[in-house]
């Protein structure tokens, strides 16, 4: 993809524009440097990753390899096609030519495979084997999308920057998920469409607890799996949750209010949806 179509970075940690070195972004502020690493930019390199993170971006490292043929596997099991279980709630980012969208958590890009051409894509993970995975399945799939290593928390990108951010899988279990989804507020422009898509609260956790390679001591956030449904903030607009997956999953879609002249957005952490 054009390098004129890179969205602009910034530091995750305090927002400051980034300018582009010889292999790294830096903050000219404070001179703190993000190395790119095989075209993928670096934020959060594991030595400055904690708890649940940690634990998953171990986890996803070491199963980066088997992710997507297990994914198809389960879906083969399960009697239907891993294109018709995505497009569940692929369909409905209602994605538009020239539309900049963000996958926070993008895995091994699977569902980037089945979104229309003609968008600008991004996507960023705190695993680095499953970006490696991401970018080889790209090149594979003659797909094109901008790879960021770093955690939902903490995006690199200013804010308005996207028409588009989704997230599929594993918010429940961050760290902190109520940041992520701020975050990914954030980085939205006032108008655009979010789609948020995980485990339901009574689902055993996350279909991992069953997997062999399970990082096996997992907290959940406050002890309890927080429904990022209860987290959206007030302000938002056309809040729609669906149920999936025979109950399994929630499919959570919202819009960013636009902003009114005069007022600067800024979101209320306090639940909007109650239990
Ligand atoms: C179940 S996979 C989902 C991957 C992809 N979205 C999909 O639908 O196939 C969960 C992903 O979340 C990533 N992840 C876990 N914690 C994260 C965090 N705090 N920030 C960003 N990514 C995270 C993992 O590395 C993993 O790739």
């Amino acid at each position: 993809m054009s390098t004129d179509l890179h969205p602009a970075l910034s530091d995750p940690f305090n927002h400051y524009s980034l300018r582009l070195g010889k292999g790294y972004w830096e903050n000219p502020l404070s001179g703190d440097k993000y190395y790119i690493n095989g075209g993928i930019p670096v934020f959060l390199p594991e030595e400055l990753m904690s708890g649940n993170n940690l634990k998953y971006s171990r986890f996803y490292d070491r199963i980066s390899r088997f992710y997507r043929f297990s994914s198809l596997l389960a879906s083969r099991f399960g009697g239907y096609s891993d294109r018709k279980s995505r497009m569940r709630y692929l369909q409905k980012l209602h994605i538009a030519p020239g539309n900049r969208v963000l996958e926070v958590a993008v895995g091994t890009a699977d569902n980037l495979k089945y979104l229309p051409e003609g968008a600008i894509y991004s996507g960023i993970d705190i695993s680095f084997g499953m970006l490696t995975m991401a970018a080889k399945h790209l090149r594979k799939w003659k797909r094109s999308a901008f790879l960021f290593q770093g955690e939902a928390e903490h995006l690199p990108f200013p804010a308005d920057s996207f028409d588009v951010v989704f997230h599929v899988g594993g918010i429940v279990l961050f760290n902190d998920g109520q940041r992520a989804l701020q975050e990914m507020i954030r980085v939205a422009r006032p108008g655009a469409r979010l789609l948020i898509v995980d485990d339901k609260e009574d689902t055993p956790a996350c279909g991992e607890r069953f997997n062999p390679f399970n990082p096996g001591d997992i907290s959940l956030p406050g002890g309890t799996m927080a429904l990022p449904s209860r987290l959206i903030p007030h302000g938002m607009k056309n809040i729609e949750i669906s149920i999936l997956d025979g109950g399994n999953l929630f499919c959570l879609i919202f819009t960013k209010p636009e902003l009114r002249p005069g007022h600067e957005h800024k979101p209320l952490m306090t639940p909007a949806v109650q239990r």
